[in-house]
């Protein structure tokens, strides 16, 4: 049983039982392949001779991505999934847009295909982590990279694989899923480094059950050497709440400030992580715009999250708004009051697109609450 659906301005053909279970298609990410578009889009109309550009859709499922990219964008790209079921629905949606000339569909195990073929965008979309993928697809890879997870417990801090997985440390704190997303970043710098590319972040959100990050690769040792330099830790003090990042230069010699200087106790140490800004603000305008000039069923929502993303503070955490008025039992005043008052005493402020009740603020955390207060 089938039902036809349409995303963009791309049709789809999905099995009626996976609208609710989820396996090929999950109708929950159309939120997330509407930006991929515009991002897609925003990025490739730099390039010269757009039409010849390369993108593979490696765990494609349906192949709605790989076929809106091709529909959409108007990009040559290979559509992969292992599931022979799945192949045959992607050649089915293929023929379905009449997009033959620029789209082939492939049954093969994803980390072979990248291993053997270059693309310039690569995008990894698994269920769960994709960690499995990151080797093949950062030696695959020559101009962008897109990377889906949906491993948030492990990489938020929820229970231990953040450090099996990933090799970083995270802590299960208000703003957990940035640091999800920043641990992940920080994962896939260091996988891009062993073939001398680099990592530049181009847009980078989360919802509730996934993390999106897309971004540009560059060649070259000395470039992949400074985007290390992007990496560091977190300190996060779980008794009064006090928390600051730093960099360190030798990941081997981490040297560190274990007392508080607020309130004493021991800090918490996360990472390493990515601690640098995890968009690009002039790419996101351009995302924003591309938006604004689609057909896309989510397109309000999409608009929200990169308009947030642009005005968002490079700051690698932030602070629950409710949290904080708790701490200090007091009813809470609207959160642009709150930034109102940042900003009128010297503070940078701004809204985070991670959370809708939280502020990202150069303040410390004493100075924030005395603000309130
Ligand atoms: C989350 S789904 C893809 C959803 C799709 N990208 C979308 O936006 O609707 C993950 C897909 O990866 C496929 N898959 C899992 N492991 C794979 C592997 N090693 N190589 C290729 N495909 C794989 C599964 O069959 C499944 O269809
Ligand atoms: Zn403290």
């Amino acid at each position: 049983m089938f039902t036809e659906l349409t995303e963009g301005t791309t049709r789809i053909i999905v099995p009626q039982q996976h609208l609710t279970k989820s396996m090929f298609y999950n109708p929950k990410m159309e939120l997330c392949r509407d930006i991929d578009i515009a991002a897609v889009a925003a990025f490739v109309s730099s390039l010269p001779n757009r039409s010849h550009v390369t993108y593979a859709d490696a765990l494609a499922g349906t192949g709605v991505r790989g076929i809106r990219v091709a529909n959409e964008v108007g990009l040559q790209v290979t559509i992969n999934d292992r599931s022979t079921p799945a192949y045959e629905l992607i050649n089915r949606n293929i023929r379905l847009n009449e997009i033959e000339e620029r789209a082939s569909a492939c049954n093969e195990n994803a980390n072979v295909l990248l291993v053997q073929t270059k693309y310039d965008l690569v995008d990894i979309d698994p269920f769960g982590s994709p960690v499995p993928f990151l080797d093949a697809a950062c030696k695959s890879v020559k101009k962008m990279l897109l990377i889906t997870a949906t491993d948030t417990a492990p990489l938020c801090g929820a229970h231990t694989g953040g450090v099996r997985n990933y090799g970083a440390k995270p802590l299960n704190t208000e703003y957990h899923a940035e640091m999800g997303t920043r641990i992940l970043l920080g994962a896939v710098t260091r996988e891009l480094c062993k073939y001398d590319r680099a990592i530049e972040p181009l847009l980078s959100y989360a919802s509730a059950h996934f993390i999106r990050v897309i971004a540009r690769v560059e060649r070259g040792a000395k470039k992949a050497d400074d985007s290390m330099k992007r990496l560091g830790f977190i300190a996060h003090c779980f008794s009064c709440g006090h928390r600051f990042s730093f960099s360190c230069e030798d990941m081997l010699d981490l040297n560190v400030e274990n007392a508080c200087e607020l309130c004493g106790k021991k800090m918490r140490i996360a990472g390493p992580l990515y601690i640098s800004a995890i968009k690009e603000k002039a790419f996101c305008e351009r995302v924003h715009e591309e938006l604004g000039k689609r057909a896309l069923g989510k397109k309000k929502e999409a608009m929200k999250i990169v308009h947030t993303c642009i005005h968002e503070l490079d700051i690698p955490f932030f602070y629950e708004h409710h949290a904080l008025c708790k701490a200090l039992k007091i009813p809470p005043p609207p959160i642009s009051s709150l930034l109102d008052a940042l900003h009128s005493n010297g503070f940078s402020a701004s809204r985070t697109s991670f959370s809708d009740t939280a502020v990202k603020t150069d303040a410390r955390i004493d100075e924030i609450k005395a603000i309130l207060k």
